[in-house]
């Protein structure tokens, strides 16, 4: 069982660090899988906006999440969400307007207890790697390696505006949004978790990242 909890690394950090392409090449390398905790909080604001339920009545967000048929599976080259067992286009769930829907709903502790238990359920063997914002601190608090990656504004920007083929202006913007949010709200606000490694990742490529990652965790984990 000790490899249960032990296989876990953490990756946390603000919208567009680059977590999610270290995560994937990071799995790439170990041969482990990876998930985007994000992703539950995605498919709640999109499943908010199929249904015409505002952002910002918990009530009802708590609701469509035990009613509707909702699921996020991870898988190697993304985290993909089903919505009444329909793979929802990847472009819609990850697009920025669907990042501040997500920044929205998930500020409520309600809407963070009832996925909580899915977002452990991702471990499987040989190993995790769980990317977010509280991944270190509340999901998985006993993870050996815990990271948080930085990145200045405008290298944040940049990226996602390249990822997402959006405008760079319309990025910036919605992404100084969501970090104040998320960095404000009551329930998890982004923050360095305890014991975390900050690497800040302004001038190293993602792959750079995603080595010196590898390399520590080479020293932690049997692999
Ligand atoms: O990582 P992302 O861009 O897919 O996350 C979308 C939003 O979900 C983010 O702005 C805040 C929220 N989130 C969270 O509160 N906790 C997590 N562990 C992951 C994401």
């Amino acid at each position: 069982m000790s490899n249960v909890v032990k296989n876990i690394i953490t990756i946390d950090g603000p919208s567009a660090s680059g977590k999610s392409s270290v995560s994937r090449e990071l799995a790439r390398k170990l041969g482990w899988s990876w998930v985007s905790t994000g992703a539950f909080y995605r498919v709640l604001g999109y499943i908010a906006h199929l249904k015409d339920i505002p952002e910002d009545n918990e009530e009802a967000l708590i609701k469509a999440l035990s009613e509707v048929d909702w699921e996020v599976r991870p898988q190697h080259i993304q985290t993909d969400v089903y919505i009444g067992k329909k793979l929802c286009p990847a472009d819609e769930i990850y697009s920025v307007e669907n990042g501040t829907r997500a920044s929205n709903v998930s500020k409520f502790q309600k809407v963070r207890d009832a996925v909580l238990q899915a977002q452990r359920d991702a471990y499987k063997l040989p190993g995790l790697i769980a990317e977010g914002r509280d991944c270190g601190s509340v999901i998985f608090p006993n993870a050996p390696l815990k990271v948080f990656l930085s990145a200045s504004e405008s290298a944040r920007s940049g990226r996602r505006a390249k990822e997402a083929g959006e405008e760079i202006k319309k990025v910036t913007e919605a992404l100084k949004i969501r970090d104040k949010q998320d960095s404000s709200r009551k329930a998890a606000p982004l923050a360095v978790p305890k014991g975390a490694w900050e690497l800040d990742s302004s001038n190293l490529s993602l792959e750079e990242v995603a080595q010196k990652i590898y390399d520590k965790a080479k020293s932690l984990y049997t692999i």
